[in-house]
């Protein structure tokens, strides 16, 4: 049976890119306030940006893309097969640049401030990869989805995204989490968040 408000999984997947989106914004300004200000790196705030990203977009999103929401987009629309097996790929990549991150950033608090720059460009590379990514999820598969899918396939996607609550959203938010978010809008310039405006 058809869920009585069908198509929700659109806009918890929205939801979940805008807050992936706040933490790669707020690791990218703590980089560059690293660089800029010759700061002493907030390890703690750091690590429990990467370990949201390695819990909820790595290990849940992405994954619950692939099994239902591109699975049934490739059934119903087959054309649709090069831009999906290109957002699959990316998802393996970003893992492995995840890795790369984690590691860096391993590296760079043990090693002190000459491991700085390799964690900075994975950083970098990082945030790109997946703003990108998400860009075409939401500009051209979620369109896609909207047209080819049936109300079926809309039952099944929205029970899978609806199972999983973004641990940075809702009611359900672990109390970590939350307070890795408040730091977070604290840190970010408007829109994002409620910290100083940068130029
Ligand atoms: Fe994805
Ligand atoms: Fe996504």
């Amino acid at each position: 049976m058809a869920a009585a408000n069908p198509m929700q999984a659109i806009r918890i997947i929205r939801e979940e890119h805008q807050s992936l989106a706040a933490v790669l914004h707020g690791l990218l300004y703590l980089v560059r306030e690293i660089r800029k200000h010759q700061l002493r790196p907030d390890f703690e705030l750091l690590g429990a940006m990467v370990y949201y990203i390695d819990t909820f977009p790595e290990r849940l999103h992405h994954p619950k893309e692939d099994a239902w929401l591109f699975r049934l987009l490739r059934l119903r629309h087959p054309p649709a097969h090069t831009l999906l097996d290109r957002l699959e790929s990316e998802h393996r990549s970003g893992a492995a640049r995840l890795k790369q991150m984690e590691q860096a950033l391993v590296r760079f608090q043990q090693g002190g401030r000459g491991e700085f720059a390799v964690f900075a460009a994975s950083v970098e590379a990082f945030v790109l990869a997946e703003r990108n990514h998400m860009r075409s999820e939401e500009t051209e598969v979620l369109p896609l989805a909207q047209k080819y899918l049936t109300a079926s396939d809309w039952a099944e996607i929205d029970a899978a995204f609806l199972d999983n609550n973004d641990p940075l959203l809702g009611h359900a938010a672990r109390e970590d989490f939350r307070a890795l978010f408040r730091r977070i809008v604290n840190l970010a310039p408007p829109p994002i968040g409620v910290g100083p405006a940068h130029a």
